[in-house]
């Protein structure tokens, strides 16, 4: 059976995606690179926003009518499915299974019962030993960073976010399994590590987080440890210390925000203030500034002002984000935030965000003219040059690298080269090999 699978969302469901498939691969089952090749289609969804399910419901009317015309089976996994169970059969009734995020190794079982003639096959289980998927049937895409998972699952109660009932509370992995599974992938060429989990700061397999970062960091040939996603309340001292200290920890930090405001903070349960958060990028010291620090913001949250979104504005400035991704409050099902009153107009949401955005494109700009004229490590992450004749790379700092190699010239996929950066743009850098 030929098999594709299509995933929307966060680099958990990437890998969730990559675990799939290795369970599939391992039935004998062959992966095609799109819908219309495949005999089984697997959408792998998030619905951490109104427009992410869109996209999902989209491609599950296009495979209805693909389905009037051939064979074919569907299945949906992801985020979405865990949150709408069996009431996605009642949506789409031409799904053929539905697959929750913490029974992924049920793949096979639900694939061959679908095969069998059964309707509408579900399990949105809670297996206790979903994190802890055997490394060797994972089958990764070809990209030159490895994820790896280490925990699984959220314990904080945000009340506009959807993903501690689509991915339930935190399991970690012993560090043992973790620190297995990363030798294993340096033998087989890896030479970057994404450590993985909706929270990992509050990472309890066995050690902290600080001394996870710290023991990976001594499996030998391994070069760059990156790490999603934190919360900032479990940021720690000792974690500071690790990502200023640790010549293998990558030099960019992701730490959401959300708000400039307290208030809407408050209104958010993200369980610190401004100053706490402030406080807490200030743990990095003087390592900080040869960091890139990189946050999300929600804008229009029900009951935000005018001055909580200036706020907003005022920290960006202040803390002069490398990068920042924003979006519009998105009323997610079951989420406590329902509750609150939400009737700014969208025109208002729009416009704050536009706002925003445009700001941000002024500090990133900023933050990569920087760069210039320095000489810094950077990654091949393509197989050749684009049409521009540029071989894209990526930096510790996770800036997008365009660099010039020179005519005929082969670049090693996944090597760190070192590269002169010679031109800042507001989306990526322009470099030359040295
Ligand atoms: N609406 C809008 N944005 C959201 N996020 C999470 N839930 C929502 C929502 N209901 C954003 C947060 C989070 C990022 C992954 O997505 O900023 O950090
Ligand atoms: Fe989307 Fe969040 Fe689920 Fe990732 S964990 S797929 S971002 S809803």
């Amino acid at each position: 059976m030929k098999f594709h699978i299509q995933t929307w969302g966060c680099q958990m469901n990437d890998h969730d995606g990559e675990k799939l498939s290795g369970l599939l691969s391992a039935e004998g089952f062959e992966a095609v690179d799109s819908a219309e090749e495949a005999e089984l289609v697997l959408l792998n969804t998030c619905s951490i926003r109104e427009k992410a399910v869109h996209k999902v419901y989209s491609e599950l009317g296009r495979l209805r009518e693909e389905k009037q015309r051939r064979p074919l089976m569907v299945g949906v996994t992801g985020c979405l499915a865990q949150q709408e169970q069996a009431a996605l059969f009642k949506r789409a009734p031409h799904i053929d299974f539905v697959l929750g995020t913490m029974a992924l190794k049920q793949l096979p079982r639900l694939v061959a019962e679908a095969q069998a003639g059964k309707a509408r096959v579900m399990d949105a289980g809670e297996y206790p030993d979903n994190h802890l998927f055997p490394p060797s049937v994972t089958r990764r895409r070809d990209t030159a960073k490895a994820l790896v998972t280490i925990t699984e699952g959220c314990n904080h109660a945000c009340t506009y976010c959807i993903v501690p009932t689509t991915r339930g509370a935190e399991r970690h992995r012993p560090y043992g399994d973790v620190l297995a599974e990363v030798r294993g992938l340096v033998e087989r060429g890896y030479r970057e590590v994404e450590l993985l989990g909706q929270n990992v700061n509050s990472y309890a397999g066995g050690c902290t987080f600080a001394d996870l970062l710290e023991r990976v960091s001594e499996v030998e040939g391994l070069e760059w440890i990156r790490f999603t996603t934190s919360h900032p309340m479990n940021f720690t001292k000792d974690l500071a210390r690790v990502l200023v200290a640790n010549p293998k920890v990558a030099p960019f930090l992701h730490l959401p925000l959300q708000s400039g405001s307290d208030r809407v903070l408050k209104r958010m349960l993200r369980e610190y203030t401004v100053a706490e958060y402030l406080e807490r990028l200030g743990y990095l010291g003087e390592g900080r500034s040869r960091m890139a620090l990189s946050t999300d913001f929600i804008v229009g949250f029900p009951g935000e002002t005018d001055e909580d979104f200036d706020a907003t504005m005022r920290v960006l400035d202040e803390v002069a984000f490398d990068g920042s991704f924003s979006f519009i409050y998105s009323p997610r099902p079951g989420t406590p935030s329902l509750r609150l009153k939400d009737d700014l107009p969208m025109a208002v949401k729009s416009a704050r965000l536009t706002r925003l955005q445009q700001r941000q494109s002024e500090l990133t700009r900023a933050s990569n003219e920087r760069f210039l004229g320095r000489e810094i490590p950077v990654r091949i992450e393509t197989h050749g040059p684009n049409e521009q004749g540029w071989w894209l790379a990526r930096s510790g700092e996770w800036k997008t690298i365009h660099l010039a190699a020179g005519p005929g010239r082969e670049l090693p996929f996944g090597e760190l080269v070192r590269a002169r950066v010679t031109l800042a743009s507001p989306h990526f850098l322009g470099a030359e090999l040295v």
